[in-house]
This record gives structure tokens, sequence and C-alpha cells, in this order.
């Protein structure tokens, strides 16, 4: 059962596309668990740039199953116009399948989401938007619609009678605003099912199959560990658990068919959405990363916010993960910076802490305590051989991985597949 877990040990967009499109080239399945069309998963294959949403980034490739499993939250409309887009460019989307049992994301949710961020004022999160926390809001409190609905009209009828009614007395009543007519959001969405029945299946049962047989299951983690709604910076975070653990439940398979929890790390740390950001810099050095890093979100385009690396903060999210190995991704974009800082410890209120504090108060006011690495200039763009970088940027990583106690397997050293350098493979067999 060789499996590998994907997952972001920062805030999200750490790279994990770049990573899930690479070693899909030799995966069998790639199963996303949880999140939505929320993520932005950029995958660059010789000139051409695809991201991807709520699809799997395994989709370039013809032989690959690409499963969205029952955690996910499904925007039926993000979905479609995602599969066009693929199909437009000469790929095919015969080999996606979707769990029954995953919720849906209806209008009413994305707009719940905006003019709940709306009402919030100063307190916002800064989501994207998409739905997300309304549609698990729905499925917590057991009054969601699943896939497996959504493909059988009567059942959706029945279903979507209901929440449209809830849902427009909250619209109305609450938001002072214009509810949803039951019989054409009732039509649209019956034809969206409709279009989509032929991915949809039982996909637990499809993993479990593949991990017996000995295929090679990876598991495509979106968002970041400290967006994880239990273990992150509550409440910046999303509504899923974008941690190892999560994957169990998203995907239906038991914790002991997980081999390998790789976790996704950016050479230095952003953030897109608010919260707070010990080692953030809003200097020159920081728009300076945003600039040579390309530091804006994939999925609403916002600029993201930039600093140094986190050791704190990543020893808390490879202890609560149980990372077994590291990719560190954007390396790249360090070239050039005189110094490079790390920061290895918080000062609270005059005192001197190396654990990441689940208040947040504490969190907002924690002062970095860095280390100072001698940069490199050289560009490491077209390094294929690990031993060839700069020996400063090899002390850079021998620092991280001393500090974590974890291994850096891959290093990225640009955004194409090429421009990958493996230490040591990640599927032990
Ligand atoms: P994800 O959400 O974790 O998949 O990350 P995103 O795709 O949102 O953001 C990562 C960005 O960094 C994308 O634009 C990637 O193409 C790019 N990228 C990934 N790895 C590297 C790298 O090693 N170097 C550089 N320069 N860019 C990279
Ligand atoms: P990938 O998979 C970075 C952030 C949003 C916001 C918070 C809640 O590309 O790494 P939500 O819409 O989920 O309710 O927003 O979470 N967020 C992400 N930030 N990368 C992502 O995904 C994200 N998905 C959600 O910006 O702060
Ligand atoms: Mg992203």
């Amino acid at each position: 059962m060789p499996s590998v877990v994907i997952v972001g040990a920062q805030w999200g967009d750490e790279g994990k596309g770049k990573i899930i499109d690479y070693l899909a080239g030799e995966s069998n399945m790639v199963v996303r668990a949880q999140g939505g069309n929320n993520a932005g998963h950029t995958v660059i294959v010789g000139d051409k740039k695809y991201t991807f949403h709520l699809l799997p980034s395994g989709v370039l490739y013809r032989d690959k199953l690409n499963i969205i499993g029952n955690g996910v939250a499904f925007d039926p409309e993000g979905f479609l116009g995602e599969v066009e887009k693929l199909e437009g460019n000469g790929f095919s989307a015969d080999n996606i399948r979707i769990d029954e049992r995953a919720h849906v994301i209806f209008p009413y949710h994305k707009q719940i989401d905006a003019l709940e961020e709306e009402s919030r004022g100063e307190e916002k999160i800064g989501t994207t938007q998409k739905g997300i926390g309304p549609c698990y809001m729905d499925k917590i409190q057991r009054s969601g619609i699943r896939v497996g609905d959504l493909i059988d009209p009567e059942l959706l009828w029945e279903r979507l009678k209901l929440q449209v009614s809830k849902k427009n007395e909250i619209l109305e009543k609450i938001y002072n605003t214009k509810g949803y007519n039951l019989e054409s959001l009732y039509q649209q969405y019956r034809e969206h099912g409709q279009k989509i029945k032929r991915f949809v299946t039982d996909t637990t049962k499809l993993t479990h199959e593949a991990l017996e047989a000995d295929e090679k299951v990876l598991f495509e983690g979106a968002q970041g560990t400290l967006l994880d709604l239990d273990l992150g910076t509550y409440p910046y975070v999303t509504s899923s658990h974008p941690t190892a653990g999560g994957f169990s439940v998203g995907a239906g398979i038991g914790p002991n068919k997980i081999e390998e929890i790789l976790g996704i790390v950016k050479a230095y740390t952003t953030r897109v959405g608010l919260g707070p950001f010990p080692t953030e810099l809003q200097d020159e050095t920081g728009e300076a990363i945003r600039q040579k890093g390309k530091e804006f979100g994939t999925t609403t385009g916002r600029a993201r916010r930039c600093g140094w690396l986190d050791l704190v903060m990543l020893k808390y999210t490879a202890r609560v993960n149980g990372l077994t190995a590291i990719s560190l991704m954007l390396l790249d974009v360090l070239s050039g910076f005189e110094d490079i800082k790390i920061c290895v410890g918080y000062e609270i209120e005059g005192e001197e802490t190396t654990d990441f504090p689940a208040s947040l108060k504490r969190l907002g006011k924690a002062k970095p305590l860095y280390k100072t690495f001698p940069g490199w200039s050289a560009d490491l763009s077209n390094i294929t051989d690990f031993q060839d970088l700069p020996k400063e940027a090899k002390a850079y990583m021998a620092f991280i991985e001393k500090y974590l106690d974890i291994p850096v397997k891959i290093v990225s050293i640009g955004p194409g597949r090429d421009q990958t350098i493996v230490r040591e493979e990640i599927y032990r067999k």
C-alpha cells in the first residue's frame, strides 16, 4: 500500500500543486480529501501554466485516476468549468471520480460567505468567498445536500425545497436581501447533477482497492496546516482539516494506510487572508520576495503577505502532522539576498519561547528571534544536482533539517517539472 500524503506545512500556497503533479507521474491515483475550489494549485509543464481549484493536480496524466473524495466541498459550477477548460486544453476528464458523499456548494453558500464577511467588518477572515464555510456549516448541522442527492432529481427536489426555504428566510430576515427562486435553482442544479452523474461513485472503495493492490496512491492536501479548523490560527482558518489526520476521514481510509507524510514547505513564509503572521515583512524585503516569488493568489489574485521562514511554526506543524519528509519549495526565490533570516524563537511579553502559541492574542504579540544566514547570488533555477547548489543554500537547508529533525527529500528550484531535485525517493517501494 504505497501511499503518500501531501500537506501544506504553512498557510497554504507552498507549491503543493507542483509536487503533486511531479509525484503523480509515478503514482496510480491522486486523491483530494478536503477543501474545495478555495484551493489554487499551479502546475507548469513546458511553457504552459495550469491552475486547478477543485480538480486533483494529477489530471494532466491520462492513465491516473483522480479522485474528489467524500470530505471535499463540491461546487458543480466550478467543477464543470474546470472540466471544460481541461478538455479545451486537449486533456481528458474521463479518469475523474467524485464521491457520492461529498457535500455540494450552492449559490446561497457563496452569497452567505460574502455577506458574512461583510458583516464581520474589521474582524473579517478574508475568505475566498467560494462558499466553503457555509457549505461545511450545513454539513455539520446535518442539513447539507450531497453529490448523491444532486444526481437524483427527486431527492434533490426534496432536499433543496427545505434548504431554499431556510436560506431565503436567513437572506431576507437577517441580511435584508432577496432570496432564491426554488424552481429555477432546482432546474439549474438538476442539469448540473445530470452532467456530473457519470463521474460519481463510492470513491472510498476505489481508493481501498488501489491500496490493497499495492498501487501508489497520492493524497493531495489543499490549504495548509495553519488553516486547519482545529489546529490552525483560529478563527483565521478554513473550515476543513488540511492536516494529515484529515485524510483518513476525508478519503475514507484507515489511518494505518498512510505511509509517508510529506510536508510542503516554502523556503520563506506567505499568507493570503488576514490573521497574525509573526515573521511578516512589511518593507522592501517583503516586497522583493513578493515580486521574485510572484506571490499573488492563484484563486483570488490577492497580493500574498510575505516574510522569513518561521521554524517555531514549522516545528509545530511538523508535530501535528507527523511529517516524515519535507519538500522545500521556491529556494530559487532567495537568491540575491545578502542575508537570509530564519525565525528560531518568539519573544512574547518579555519571555522567550519556542512553542507556537494556541492563543491568537499571544501569537499577535510574538516578536521573532532570528538567526541570520549569509545569502547567495547564484541563479539556482537550472541546477540539477544537489551538490551543485551554493554552499550557503546547503547550510540554510541543513539548519532547517537539524532544527526539525526531518529530512529535506526534495528541493524545488523553479516552477517547472524538471526544476526538481530529488535527494531521496518519496515512495517507500
Ligand atoms: P499550492 O496552492 O500549494 O499548489 O501553491 P500555488 O500554486 O498557489 O503557489 C505556488 C506558486 O509557486 C505557483 O505559482 C508555482 O508555479 C510556483 N512554484 C512552485 N514551486 C516553485 C519553485 O520552486 N520556484 C519558483 N520560483 N516557483 C515555484
Ligand atoms: P491552496 O490549496 C492559501 C485562506 C483564505 C482565508 C481562509 C478562509 O491553494 O494552498 P475559505 O475561503 O477557505 O473559507 O478562506 O483560508 N485560504 C487559502 N490560503 N491557500 C489556499 O489554498 C487557501 N484556501 C483558503 O485566504 O484566509
Ligand atoms: Mg494555492
